[in-house]
This record gives structure tokens, C-alpha cells and sequence, in this order.
């Protein structure tokens, strides 16, 4: 074969295989893609399917036409063309996926391994042998070398156990509270803690007689008021294999210690609330790296979509805890996008949620923080949920829950009552449709109303809003975070600082400039 040709194909399959690998990094969004050119009806993601199998079939193309030495202009036009196709496809899939576009960079980047992989063996087995180079016996021998090489390091990356995020502590209620941490590998986990190194306690992950040998997640609920400080360290040791008489243990690692300044029964306390972070993860480094905070509230949609396990550690417990100071608090709540994606039924194992319950309350200084869970944001019949979501149920049963919480001694001795629901309750009362979100919102609002509280925190829209208490439809104030007040004006949090019995509300922007938006008094 002609060298330019050589060069030409060469490029050609480089183009497909980055068209396969961008259209396959799409996959949250093939979804659309049905929607977008017709309604298929039966046929399940039929044109996912059909644009995968092209695009492979492009790659197999153009290395038959290199094995079989066979080129020509009506080839090249060939996979011009199907490359061109791929090219506009792709970049009119990318603009569907707006802000959310580092979805393709996280999981382009999962694939690039394997891409250089591919691209590797596919040069040594297929072009290197063509070329001028391959005459020479050194050169072959090297060739040899390194495509060994590639190959016996893929088959055995190394990897030794770490610790991908935390540890941290959680509270879980007045008597209990947890230490969280996740590994990089299936393993045991453990905390020692104590007053000082040389008074340590060991507390073993276990349940139901049997030590967790067998994932990711490590979660360590302790018993007792964790009133004084203590330092603590997680211990993980690595498990290669289980099987019945053989345990095969790897590398045991360990936390650094850490030293727990328990604020939570201070007068003074302030907090960020940070939602619709939708992986920017710079986010994390902008509002969490100062000191200026005691805990964080979390309130929905950090996470576009939960599609694998990683992406619950690499988008959200890993740049929380190699920002927030390593260990500080937070208490979670799940936004419409957090119910995405199949690993969102694993999520609670990630977390420590009081009750082992997406709605709960909670006590942290003079707040009592009562969190409310709305799920998705549309009606469970709606074809985006593919019929999996049964959030009707379950906003019946959360809303006969709602209507006792104002019974608790702790509701009726605190100071300031603020609920975090992470869609405002405005949103849809404006709908005409006679939906079950409506009357959700409609209930909600009535119930919060007649127990007075003092605010509710929301996030949802991306466009931060204030919505002053009238003393009819809303009887208390509504701040809207995680947006923006003016468009592209960047991101907003939300901070709230309680002292001298006076709690102050804050939108915060990106470069940390406070503006006031209310003053709420005991
Ligand atoms: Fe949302």
C-alpha cells in the first residue's frame, strides 16, 4: 500500500474510533436521541443501536481494506463521508447536553485507556508491519517489545488499595453518628479512635455477625454523644479473594489522623448550602476551602446523574472531602437528578442519613434542619423514567410523616426551623395539570405554613430568588440557590450564619462576595 494511503486510513480509523468512543461517552443522552428522530415505539434505543453498530462497523471497514491491501478513491470517499456523519451527529449530541457537558470528559476519560490500548495493538499488529520500519529486524524486535509490554500492563494495571474520599463524620441523631470513608477496592474497614494515639479504640464495619469484607463503601455507625473532641483514623485491608476456606488479603491502608472538633452544641454556627453543583467540581474548591464554616448541607443535584459508583466518589465525596478541611459534616439532600441512573440505588450506601431516610430532621446548634425529599421532578408516568419511578407512593407516605414532625420536644425547643427541599415549592403551582407534584406541593406548603417555620432553602431552577413571606400563600421566606441572578453571571451558594440569636442568610458568589438577603430573628 501507497504510503499516503497509509497515512490517510490511519487517520481515517484514528476519527472513527474517537467518533465511537464520543458517541458511546453520550449514553446518558441516548435517551434524546429516540425522542429527537422519532418515536421507535417498541423498538428500545433502535437508533442507539444502529449508530453504534455503523460506527463499529466503520473501524472493521477500514482495517479489512488495509489486511486485504486494497485502497482506492471510492473507499476514501466512503469513510469520509461516514466520518463526516458521525462528526455532525456527535457535535449535535454534545449541544443537547449543555451545561452538563463534562459528562463526555468523565466518561471519555474512563475510555482512554482502552482507547490507547486498542490504538496500540491496532499500529503494531496492522500498520507497523506495512512500513519501512518493520524491514529492519531491531525494529521489529522493539516492536514486539512494546506491544508485550501494553498488553501485559493492561491485563495487570496495578492497584494497590487507597482510600478514594473521606473519612468524615456524619451525625445521624443525638445519640449516634457515623464514620464514612470509600477505597478504591473491595476491602474490610475499621476506625481506631480515641482521645490521643495511645488510647484507641477499635471499631470494626460489621453486621449481622459478619465482619464487611466486600466493598467500596465503608460506613461505621458509632453509638454515644460525640460531645468532646477525639482524633480518629479508617483502616482498610484489601481483599483479592473470598472464597470459602481462602481469604486472600492485599495491602492494608490507613487514614491519616484526624482531629474532630465537635461545633455542633456551639451557639454560633454557620453553614454553606451548596446545590446544582452538576460536577463542577471547582465549586468545591471555591466555597469549601476557607474555614469559615462548621457544616455543609448538601441540597440536591451535585450529581447530574448516579450512572456508576465511581461517579458518586470521583463527582462528590472526593472533592468534598479533599476540600471541605477532609471531615467536615454534611447532611444530604437528594435532588430530582440524584434518582437518576442505575447506581442511584446504591447512594444510601455512600452516605449516612439519619433514619436511613432521604427525608429526616436534624439538630446542629440553635437549627433544627428539617429535610424533605420531592424526588423527580415530573410525573412518574413520564417516558424519561421509563416506568421505574413510584414517587407518588412515596410523597403520600413522606407527607404523613411531615405532619407529626412538629410533635418533637427538639421541634418545639428550637430556635430557628429552616426546611431544605431541594425544588422550591412555587414550582408548580402555576401547572395547569391536575398532577400529583402539584398536590404534593400544595400540602406541603399548608402543612409548613401552620407549623411555622422559619425558611425554606431550595435550589432546582439554577437562578437564585428570594420569595419574602406574605403571610398568606407563604408564611415563611423561600431562597432559591445554586444559580444565578443574572444570566452567565456565574454561580451562587447560599450561606447562613446564626449568632446572638439572629440568623443571617447570604447568597454567596464565585469569588466569596456575601449579599444579604434576609435577617430572620428568635
Ligand atoms: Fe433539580
Amino acid at each position: 500500500m501507497k504510503r499516503k494511503n497509509l497515512v490517510l486510513y490511519s487517520i481515517l480509523t484514528a476519527i472513527a474510533l474517537a467518533n465511537a468512543a464520543v458517541y458511546w461517552s453520550l449514553k446518558p443522552i441516548w435517551f434524546f436521541i429516540d425522542k429527537e428522530i422519532g418515536n421507535i415505539g417498541s423498538i428500545d434505543n433502535f437508533w442507539s443501536i444502529f449508530f453504534w453498530i455503523l460506527s463499529t462497523a466503520v473501524c472493521i471497514y477500514t482495517l479489512v481494506l488495509f489486511i486485504i491491501r486494497k485502497s482506492g478513491l471510492v473507499h476514501s470517499v466512503i469513510l469520509i463521508f461516514f466520518n463526516l456523519i458521525f462528526i455532525i451527529f456527535n457535535i449535535y449530541l454534545c449541544q443537547m447536553l449543555g451545561s452538563e457537558i463534562n459528562i463526555l470528559s468523565r466518561n471519555l476519560l474512563t475510555l482512554l485507556p482502552g482507547l490507547l490500548i486498542t490504538a496500540t495493538v491496532l499500529y503494531f499488529t496492522i500498520i507497523f508491519p506495512k512500513t519501512k520500519l518493520s524491514k529492519n529486524g531491531k525494529s521489529r524486535a522493539l516492536a514486539a517489545v512494546l506491544l508485550l509490554l501494553v498488553l501485559f500492563v493492561s491485563i495487570n494495571i496495578p492497584g494497590n488499595i487507597r482510600i478514594t474520599s473521606g473519612p468524615s463524620i456524619q451525625y445521624i441523631d443525638d445519640d449516634n453518628f457515623a464514620v464514612i470513608w470509600t477505597t478504591n477496592r473491595k476491602s474490610t474497614g475499621w476506625i481506631e479512635w480515641g482521645p490521643d494515639e495511645n488510647q484507641l479504640s477499635v471499631k470494626q464495619m460489621s453486621e449481622k455477625g459478619l465482619i464487611q469484607a466486600n466493598t467500596r463503601a465503608h460506613k461505621i455507625i458509632m453509638s454515644g454523644n460525640q460531645n468532646d473532641n477525639f482524633i480518629f483514623r479508617a483502616g482498610s485491608k484489601d481483599i483479592k479473594e473470598l472464597f470459602q476456606n481462602n481469604v486472600v488479603f492485599g495491602k492494608t491502608v490507613y487514614s491519616e489522623f484526624i482531629e474532630f472538633e465537635d461545633n455542633k452544641y456551639n451557639d454560633e454556627i454557620s453553614f454553606y448550602v451548596l446545590s446544582d453543583i452538576h460536577e463542577r467540581k471547582d465549586l468545591y474548591e471555591k466555597y469549601l476551602s476557607g474555614n469559615d464554616y462548621d457544616f455543609l448541607v448538601l441540597n440536591g443535584d451535585l450529581l447530574s446523574s448516579v450512572d456508576t459508583e465511581d461517579i458518586i466518589i470521583d463527582e462528590m465525596l472526593k472533592p468534598l472531602s479533599t476540600y471541605s478541611k477532609g471531615f467536615t459534616p454534611f447532611y444530604f439532600v437528594r435532588g430530582n437528578h440524584e434518582t437518576r441512573g442505575a447506581s442511584a440505588r446504591e447512594l444510601p450506601d455512600y452516605l449516612a442519613l439519619p433514619g436511613d431516610s432521604y427525608y429526616y430532621t436534624f439538630n446542629y446548634g440553635p437549627v433544627f434542619g428539617l429535610v424533605l425529599d420531592a424526588g423527580e421532578d415530573k410525573p412518574d408516568s413520564h417516558e424519561e423514567y421509563g416506568g421505574l419511578a413510584d414517587f407518588e407512593a412515596y410523597r403520600e407516605t413522606e407527607s404523613e410523616w411531615l405532619k407529626d414532625v412538629s410533635q418533637s420536644e427538639a421541634w418545639k425547643k428550637a430556635e430557628f426551623k429552616i426546611v431544605f427541599n431541594h425544588i422550591p415549592l412555587n414550582m408548580y403551582e402555576s401547572t395547569q395539570e391536575d398532577s400529583s407534584l402539584r398536590k404534593t406541593e400544595e400540602e406541603w406548603v399548608k402543612i409548613l405554613n401552620s407549623i411555622e417555620i422559619d425558611a425554606l432553602i431550595s435550589g432546582h431552577t439554577h437562578k437564585s430568588d428570594f420569595i419574602e413571606a406574605d403571610g398568606d400563600r407563604f408564611k415563611f421566606p423561600i431562597i432559591v440557590g445554586g444559580g444565578y441572578r443574572k444570566a452567565n453571571s456565574g454561580y451562587e451558594a447560599i450561606k447562613i450564619e446564626v449568632e446572638n440569636d439572629s440568623m443571617k442568610i447570604y447568597l454567596v458568589d464565585e469569588d466569596g462576595q456575601l449579599s444579604e438577603i434576609c435577617t430572620i430573628d428568635d
